[in-house]
């Protein structure tokens, strides 16, 4: 027998299909059979069970198009597995995977192992991102056409900047065959070589060398370029200062094919957050300026920005707590980015709560190309069920990630995930885990509590 479930009474946000209204939704198989209202005792919703959302918004599983997971090669810092339920306590039920894992994902063998996996773990899906070149290394293309093949979605070397411009030409040519987005970590590596935070004021007083604005700026503004030249597809990566976002808007006016992520620390942090000098607030690029994160609360406004995403990059502690210029660059979002969204930018009147949803389900559904994000009859049952009213402080030894490298530790949200279901399976089911983890359940690895590192 095909499993049903009835999500009755929520407010279905789909921007997707531009539904903003209290509905209910049948679930049959892995399947949206039926939505509309008052489905309850209809002849189609017989012998379902009842999922009671009244008071909850009801949205597509959320899409998160930059997590860095560690597997293969750093499994003590994230597996595929406790990525998998990070992104699911925070409302992901898809998520793009980067390319810097240990072996690159520049072969098929890489991309199959992630794609076995998190079939295996069931709890959501995982799209790989095939590296641009072979081993990171920016010397040569990497094997594209094979990457394809077995299931990448897009290309990176986010982590390093493609510093060959001749190599980015070809990705861009290349890559038009599969309509796939080339995504760009843009950063000139002379101007940002051994800068640990943002180039300004901040940088000056603590005795931190600076990234300028302009490493940045540059290569966008040269893969701007070669994406004219070109047609291929560009997407920039965590576009942070306020000159990328106006050559994005240019371009865009130009109809040259460019498209936009942003991070929610960008949107919420700014280079004044390092005077402590809490290795949890370095993360590339680097935390801007005020100005900055105004700007690009405006892009989010003005829609020039399409995509927010969390670049989820655990850390393990060890390496973390070090002097400031030692530690890795990166933070973790994937169990904060939705609450995040819905505290600072949705209840600030940034935008509006379907325009945010939008950002992180259907606006990088259609940057990947994937057929996710979205809610109509027929679509994958991928829904998530959010109390918006709950607030919770963030709290990183109740993460479901191996990792606790987050600055927002402390800070009281707004926005609590209560039930996933991932093609018609549910995940987490009124807070619990359906293989019966609950919320702070998680057992942290002995190695680290035996070392304080709870
Ligand atoms: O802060 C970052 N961390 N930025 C990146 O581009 C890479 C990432 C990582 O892999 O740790
Ligand atoms: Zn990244």
């Amino acid at each position: 027998m095909t499993s049903k479930y009835l999500v009755k009474g929520g407010r279905v946000i789909d921007p997707a299909n531009n539904a903003d209204e209290i509905l209910d939704i049948l679930i049959e198989g892995n399947i949206v059979a039926a939505i509309g209202r008052d489905l309850a005792g209809k002849e189609v919703t017989a012998g379902a069970e009842i999922i009671d959302a009244s008071g909850k918004l009801v949205t597509p599983g959320l899409v998160d198009m930059h997590v860095h997971l560690r597997d293969p090669g750093r499994t003590d810092e994230e597996t595929i597995e406790s990525g998998l339920r990070a992104a699911a306590r925070g409302g992901f039920t898809s998520i793009a995977c980067m390319s810097n894992t240990d072996p690159v994902i520049d072969s098929a063998p890489v991309v199959e192992y992630i794609k076995r996996q998190a079939a295996d773990v069931g709890f959501g899906n995982i799209f790989p991102i095939g590296s641009i070149t072979s081993g990171l290394e920016g010397e040569r293309l990497s094997e594209m056409g094979e990457l394809v093949n077995v299931g990448a979605v897009a290309f990176s070397d986010d982590g390093k900047c493609v510093m060959n411009s001749q190599l980015m030409r070809r990705a861009l040519e290349y890559t038009k065959i599969w309509d796939k987005a080339v995504i760009s970590h843009a950063e000139d590596g002379f101007l940002a070589r051994g800068g640990q935070m943002h180039e300004g004021y901040y940088s000056t007083t603590l005795g931190l060398k600076g990234i300028p604005a302009a490493a940045e700026e540059v290569i966008v503004a040269r893969d701007i370029i070669l994406a004219g030249l070109t047609g291929g597809r560009l997407h920039i990566a965590h576009l942070s200062t306020a000159g990328s976002l106006d050559l994005v808007k240019r371009a865009k006016e130009q109809g040259i094919r460019v498209t936009c992520e942003v991070t929610p620390h960008h949107l919420t942090l700014t280079d004044e957050n390092l005077q402590g000098y809490n290795t949890n607030f370095k993360v590339n690029p680097p935390l801007r300026t005020a100005e900055d994160v105004a700007a690009l609360r405006q892009g989010l406004r003005d829609g020039v920005i399409d995509a927010i995403a969390s670049d989820h990059a655990p850390h393990a502690r060890h390496e973390k707590e070090v002097e400031f210029d030692f530690a890795p660059f990166g933070l973790i979002g994937l169990e904060t980015t939705l609450a995040l969204i819905l505290t600072e930018i949705v209840d600030r009147d940034v935008i509006g709560l379907s325009e945010a949803i939008g950002k992180m389900s259907v606006g990088p559904a259609e940057i990947l190309g994937i057929a996710k994000g979205r809610l109509g009859i027929g679509d994958d049952a991928d829904i998530v069920i959010i109390d918006s009213n709950v607030q919770h402080e963030v709290d990183p030894s109740k993460f479901e990630s191996k990792s606790i490298n987050t600055p927002y530790t402390g800070w009281r949200l707004k926005g609590l995930v209560t039930d996933v279901f991932s093609a018609g399976k549910p995940v987490i089911k009124g807070k619990v885990f359906v293989d019966g983890s609950v919320e702070g359940s998680r057992v942290l690895d002995p190695w680290k509590e035996n070392h304080g590192y709870s």
